[in-house]
């Protein structure tokens, strides 16, 4: 594997990927890699003649107040997993390379961006498309593929990729990858390192709530009724606060008042601990 922190070494290495007609298969990352992560990669390789992952820890998506500090970043450990999954190229550009002096523009989805996430986290998609357009012309991927745990992010990338009309990869070439969980139900996520053991326990309680909702609303219950009671119970298993928990459409992720037999997702963000965590699953 090939660990490349310049742009120029990086299209040099692209365009050596790509004789004969070779295919690339994308899978961008923060880092701190888990399982989850690992799973995109191994769903890559399934997909494409080469992999290119990236770590780049973009301050572009993180709030002045959020944990961008904190941010778990362990690039040797990390290199050493994704050489181990047969990964061709490492791309790790430094914040200069991925936003020089005089770095000027920002790409908005409006829309898809502001609710949710959105809502609590102003900027913060506009930060996650604009680093994806980035990385996506860098890299130049025919597929690129995105856990479905950032449900929100996942729609605002193909939003994204559809409005700009992106070839590399196509809007359809975007694949997101079912959330992996722990044993528990607990969805994996790099910031479950801020949970201390007793929160780990509490936050799985998250997904049975959510499961249960699901089982109510497809079941024929009221679903203001459903996604309340699912809230108490979230607060009931040690939350300190639920920021969200909503029923939207699937991929405009407009809120949703009743369900309806359509294409939605339950989406839930709650705080617990030093850890704001987020989940979300298909209903239908
Ligand atoms: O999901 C992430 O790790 C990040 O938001 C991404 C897509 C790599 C952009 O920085």
């Amino acid at each position: 594997m090939q660990t490349i922190n310049r742009l120029e070494d990086l299209r040099k290495a692209v365009d050596a990927l790509k004789i004969g007609g070779k295919t690339i298969a994308f899978v961008p990352t923060m880092g701190a890699l888990h399982e989850g992560h690992l799973t995109l990669v191994r769903e890559a390789r399934a997909r494409a003649d080469h992999v290119v992952a990236s770590i780049f820890v973009n301050p572009r998506q993180f709030g002045p107040t959020e944990d961008l500090d904190a941010y778990p970043r362990r690039m040797a450990a990390d290199a050493a997993l994704l050489e181990a999954e047969g990964v061709a190229v490492l791309w790790a550009p430094t914040v200069d390379q991925m936003y020089p002096r005089g770095y000027a523009t920002n790409i908005s989805v409006s829309g898809v961006s502001d609710v949710a996430c959105g809502a609590s986290r102003p900027g913060h998609f506009d930060g996650v498309a604009t680093v994806v357009c980035k990385l996506f012309n860098q890299v130049r991927p025919d597929v690129a593929l995105f856990g479905e745990k950032d449900w929100q992010q996942l729609a605002v990338i193909r939003r994204m990729a559809r409005d700009l009309d992106l070839t590399q990869p196509y809007a359809d070439d975007i694949i997101g990858v079912e959330t992996v969980r722990e044993a528990s139900g607990l969805a994996m996520s790099s910031r479950n390192q801020y949970l201390t053991a007793q929160e780990r326990d509490q936050a799985a309680q998250m997904s049975a709530a959510m499961r249960r909702a699901i089982a109510a609303i497809e079941g024929g219950a009221e679903l203001e009724q459903s996604l309340d009671t699912m809230k108490a119970e979230i607060l009931a298993a040690g939350f300190t606060s639920v920021d969200y928990g909503d029923l939207r459409d699937a991929d405009t992720l407009e809120t949703l008042f009743e369900w309806g037999g359509r294409k939605a997702r339950l989406l839930v963000a709650a705080r617990i601990g030093a850890a704001r965590l987020i989940d979300n699953m298909s209903v239908g």
